[in-house]
């Protein structure tokens, strides 16, 4: 399963490129808000530093807008993946960009039907937001169950991109059901790591190798 970091923050992206778990980066319009910086700046830089697909999304709603936006946003780096809303219009500019070889990132997707769609247009990825669905209450894991099953019953090259992460038990569903990828805030990312039981096992082991008075070197 590949790990996407999901921030506009060229310091962040830098900071998590270093660990080589980080195989794409994704953005969207709230956190290239966030980050302050032009998007046209902000996406180059960043597909300079990272080798794998960097999403950026497009910000019009109506065809011609988001197809002349998608086309601009492809031709600021090869790794550049354009990213789309689930809506009418957005799928249409998906089955486009897809057709001229672009790669597109289907983004707000809260439903199976929605995730169908989307590989028939020719997606690249689905982006099926989880936290959300589990914010109101929804299952957003069992999003992903039935999206995987259908995308392998029709074998469907569309990958299968979990995005609203909020927890590493996320990430381990996320594998277990067969997800292409995930993407993680930062903070997500850095909670993988940690165990309680980690912590102590190891501070156990320095205290125990300090008494031996031994060095390795
Ligand atoms: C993914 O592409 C989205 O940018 C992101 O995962 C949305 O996450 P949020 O629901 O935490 O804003």
């Amino acid at each position: 399963m590949k790990i996407f970091l999901d921030s506009a923050d060229i310091n962040e992206i830098k900071t998590y490129i270093n660990t080589g778990f980080v195989d794409g980066v994704t953005t969207n319009p709230s956190l290239i808000a966030k980050s302050g910086r032009n998007i046209l700046e902000a996406i180059s830089e960043i597909c300079s530093l990272v080798d794998g697909p960097v999403s950026a999304e497009v910000a019009a709603t109506d065809y011609e807008t988001m197809i002349a936006e998608g086309r601009k946003l492809a031709k600021l780096a090869d790794n550049v993946t354009v990213k789309v809303p689930l809506t009418e219009d957005g799928l249409r500019t998906c089955r486009t960009l897809s057709d001229e070889g672009t790669d597109v990132n289907v983004t707000l997707c809260f439903t199976a039907g929605q995730a169908l769609l989307a590989a028939k247009a020719g997606a690249t990825f689905i982006s099926p937001f989880v936290g959300r669905l589990d914010d109101i209450g929804q299952d957003g894991m069992g999003l992903i169950e039935e999206i995987v099953t259908i995308y392998d019953q029709y074998g469907f090259d569309t990958e299968v991109l979990v995005a609203s992460v909020r927890s590493s038990q996320h990430v381990v569903d996320a594998a277990t059901m067969g997800a292409d990828v995930v993407t993680l805030p930062p903070k997500i990312l850095g909670a993988l790591y940690k165990h309680p039981l980690t912590d102590k096992g190891l501070a156990a082991f320095i205290s125990d190798w300090e008494g031996t008075g031994q060095s390795i070197l």
